[in-house]
């Protein structure tokens, strides 16, 4: 079905870029991504501002570049479409500060204290409760000012980001009720796939969910062997392991996620169940599968890196077309708000002024 572009409801994800995306944001968001370009009027933010919120020093800023570049390029690979969707970088549309600073104004700073990942992210980024930067605790109303400003109706995102979207919701409907009906009411739409756990290759790798930062993580940009090296650093439970075990262990969990023969992934359970299989089977069986998963987006990203400038190009496209919506969303805020009014006002009053000067005596 080809819905027509009025009709289509505008959506809003996106990712800091502080480092390679891997194979959690594959199935956790990333297909959904590519799925939902089709249908809607999708943006993707490459969320700058939200980094320095815990990244602000000058070598983490000077990393950016690269970063960005490489996120982009992430996306890209895996089927995101230029043409279809609305690639932008954060800081290079200024009016969302605007908006920020004016949304700050209405909500009380015991909601964004009690918020959990404000004090998750402050934690690893290693802060103790006296150096979090106003900006952290801004981070959910920054957010909003993303959300809010690109009139976004729909905004897919991780369980951990529900509690960001849910402000974002209450500051449209605070603001519409307190200057008329500006905004509309986003809506989240929250991840149901299970987090993949990450990989052994660093110390209790995959007790942890994958994760950039804690280097347990099978990238999108890694080698064929690379990933083989990495399936099979998971352990698979011990000798005697019950079902639970078996479903609640890593090893098992990429077996579900990444084994497409839903059959063949039965019998393989139920062979370890017995012994008559062991790990490295399963490590065969599952590279064998993400392989076939991975190696049209390892191709893709081969391509776009023969194009030097293609990367930058897009991202330019996609910030233009969003400073556009941004600086007429800003402007129906100052009006509502009555700023607008009260600049032009002076500017009227300096103009009568000059007039009068100018007339004959
Ligand atoms: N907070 C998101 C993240 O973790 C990134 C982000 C910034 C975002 N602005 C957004 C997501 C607006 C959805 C909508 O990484």
């Amino acid at each position: 079905m080809n819905v027509s572009a009025q009709a289509k409801k505008r959506l809003l994800t996106g990712d800091r870029p502080t480092g390679p995306l891997h194979l959690g944001h594959l199935v956790g968001t990333l297909h959904n991504r590519v799925m939902m370009q089709d249908q809607h009027d999708c943006w993707l933010i490459v969320a700058d501002l939200h980094s320095l919120t815990t990244r602000s020093r000058r070598e983490q800023i000077g990393e950016l570049p690269e970063l960005v570049h490489e996120v982009v390029l992430d996306l890209l690979s895996v089927g995101i479409d230029p043409e279809k969707s609305t690639i932008y970088l954060q800081s290079g549309v200024p009016a969302v500060y605007d908006l920020a600073i004016l949304l700050q104004m209405l909500i009380p700073v015991n909601r964004l204290s009690g918020i959990p990942t404000i004090r998750d992210m402050a934690r690893n980024a290693g802060l103790k409760d006296d150096e979090v930067p106003l900006g952290l605790l801004g981070y959910p109303v920054l957010q909003a000012a993303d959300i809010l400003m690109a009139r976004a109706e729909v905004v897919p995102v991780g369980g951990d980001n529900e509690a960001h979207v849910a402000i974002a919701v209450e500051l449209a409907e605070h603001f519409n009720t307190l200057y008329g009906p500006v905004f509309p009411i986003p809506e989240a739409m929250v991840s149901s796939t299970p987090t993949l756990p990450g990989v052994d290759t660093v110390d209790g790798g995959s007790q942890h969910k994958m994760s950039k930062s804690a280097g347990n993580s099978i990238r999108l940009k890694d080698s064929a062997d690379e990933v083989a090296r990495k399936v099979r650093s998971l352990a698979g439970p011990a000798a005697g392991a019950t079902p639970e075990d078996l479903d609640s262990s890593p090893l098992f969990a990429f077996v579900d996620a990444f084994m497409t023969d839903k059959a063949a992934a039965s019998a393989l359970k139920y062979d370890y169940l017995r012994g008559k299989t062991n790990a490295d089977s399963v490590h065969q069986a599952i590279t064998a599968d993400l392989e076939i998963l991975l190696r049209p987006i390892r191709e893709r990203r081969a391509e776009l890196m023969a194009d030097p400038g293609r990367i930058e190009e897009i991202v330019v496209d996609g910030t233009i077309r969003a400073r556009e919506v941004a600086y007429q969303t800003l402007n129906q805020v100052r009006d509502a708000m009555g700023l607008e009014s009260l600049w032009s006002g002076l500017v009227a009053a300096t103009q009568r002024r000059a007039e009068a000067r100018k007339r004959p005596y």
